[in-house]
């Protein structure tokens, strides 16, 4: 066997979860086999002064080719998304395998990988959706698949298709404290929506920015107190998932200043959009579609929330929830072919490309550390979803997924420059400082100068999970 490196990265300014050091980096077989002054030459050598060395992005919460019903289709498959993802900084991705009701989850699961194989480009694990949790999917079916690697699923409190009932929620969660697995929670109350909807539409009021009102905070606040209520009485962790406001962060605070195990995650749209990209009010147009997502965006004050709650330790995970819909398509936003009452537009904004940047431009506004930012994006993802140490940080033994940032680079966000394979991104015209220039996925450079190199698709790696980690 040849001790040689495959790869030296140079003189990079490492920054993981807890700390900072400057050194050499030697990738040897995929894995991060020395971290050194002076090290010897290797096959490929790249020299990182001045650029920062951030493990890859994890991240734990995107959508990726999922089944849709109604004549939805997702834009991104799991080539175009993950090649969006690793052009973002991120190396994993964790999308959702959806039991359908009255399917099983087994089912689901055969299928998405039959979807991922030969067309991923990053590494994934996949997160379970539990939407029909029959007797026999409780008591066989999920523990069988956590104990494959599959030991997140996602529940909804809403969407008709998708949603659960308070029981068959307890029924899930009970599962998950038995098997030691991790519930992701859609938080909105789903009869409070529908009675809020058909007022609106009765009234004519159907164009996109009355989809924040069919969805008010309180709607949110409502079903994320139920849910920590679920979760005391089963006395079981719960991650509550795309937290949009302060109202729904007062509860999980609460939670958690009682000892509460509720974690919580939230999304870029949750930091940069407000309700006004729905619409403004008297704008009937059809543009505000792009942003509709749930929970939707709300406004300034809401942001200012977010962002402090992100330094204040309340969230652990800082996702994308990318839904890639495209706008102009009639398996999009425009299903049909035409312009949709506000409730049948397909939910959710892309995102897997421009998570990490417009995170990182918080540090240079002072809102969150270079150590909380790592934590936020990869550390605490790669743990939750029982990735670490094989993700999530930069160590001996670990896989060599780095990504070299350039701190100062400043950059205005523009779709032409993306490599999703959606029609638009809601944060045209955003700029930001900081962006991942280099990006290596287990010692193989994917990115090099901000250039897409081109990998084989299929060379993503599926990734059985481990026990969920919450701290
Ligand atoms: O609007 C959203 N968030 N769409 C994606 C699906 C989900 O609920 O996460
Ligand atoms: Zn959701
Ligand atoms: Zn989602």
């Amino acid at each position: 066997m040849s001790t040689e490196l495959d790869l030296v990265i140079r003189n990079a300014d490492v920054v993981t979860a807890s700390d900072r050091f400057t050194c050499d980096i030697g990738v040897r077989d995929g894995r991060i086999a020395v971290l050194g002054h002076g090290l010897p030459r290797g096959a490929r050598e790249m020299d990182a002064t001045g650029l920062l060395a951030l493990p890859g992005g994890v991240d734990g919460h995107c959508h990726l080719d999922q089944p849709m019903p109604d004549g939805m289709r997702m834009a991104d498959d799991f080539f175009t998304g993950t090649r969006a993802a690793i052009c973002g900084g991120t190396t994993t991705v964790i999308p959702f395998a959806a039991q359908e009701k009255g399917g099983s989850l087994e089912a689901a699961v055969a299928d998405y990988h039959r979807r991922a194989e030969g067309r991923a480009v990053a590494d994934y694990g996949f997160h379970l959706i539990v939407a029909d949790p029959t007797p026999h999917v409780l008591k066989y079916e999920l523990p069988e698949l956590i104990r494959q690697g599959y030991t997140s699923f996602k529940v909804y409190m809403t969407y008709d298709d998708l949603k659960l009932s308070d029981r068959e929620m307890l029924d899930v969660l009970d599962v998950a404290k038995q098997n030691n697995a991790l519930v992701m929670v859609h938080a909105e109350n789903a009869d409070c929506i529908s009675w809020l909807t058909e007022k609106l539409v009765g009234e004519g009021r159907i164009s996109p920015r009355f989809h924040g009102l069919s969805r008010p905070a309180a709607v949110e606040r409502e079903a994320t107190h139920r849910a920590i209520t679920f979760a005391e009485l089963v006395d079981v962790p719960i991650l509550i998932v795309h937290v949009s406001g302060k109202e729904a962060i007062e509860q999980i605070r609460w939670a958690q200043s009682r000892g509460l195990q509720i974690l919580a995650e939230t999304c870029p749209q949750y930091l940069y959009l407000t309700a006004e990209d729905m619409g403004l009010q008297g704008d009937d147009g059809y543009e505000g579609a792009k942003c509709v997502c749930s929970p939707p965006p709300r406004d300034p004050e809401n942001q200012a929330a977010v962002w402090r709650a992100l330094a204040g330790g309340v969230f652990s995970v800082f996702s994308s929830d990318h839904a890639p819909f495209n706008y102009d398509d009639p398996e999009g936003k425009k299903l049909g072919g035409q312009a949709q009452p506000f409730d049948h537009i397909p939910n959710g904004v892309p995102g897997i490309e421009t998570r990490l940047p417009l995170l990182f431009d918080g540090i240079a506004r002072g809102k969150l550390s270079l150590h909380q930012f790592v934590e936020l994006t990869s550390y605490r993802p790669a743990r939750l979803y029982g990735l670490y140490p094989r993700k999530g940080t930069i160590a001996v033994g670990a896989d060599a997924d780095i990504t070299l940032w350039d701190p100062e680079r400043r950059v205005r966000i523009t779709n032409d420059a993306l490599h999703h394979a959606v029609d638009y991104t809601p944060y045209e015209g955003i700029e930001v400082t900081g962006w991942p220039v280099h990006c290596f996925s287990r010692g193989e450079m994917l990115v090099e100068n901000g250039k897409y190199l081109e990998p084989a698709p299929g060379r993503g790696q599926f990734l059985p999970a481990g026990a969920p980690s919450l701290v």
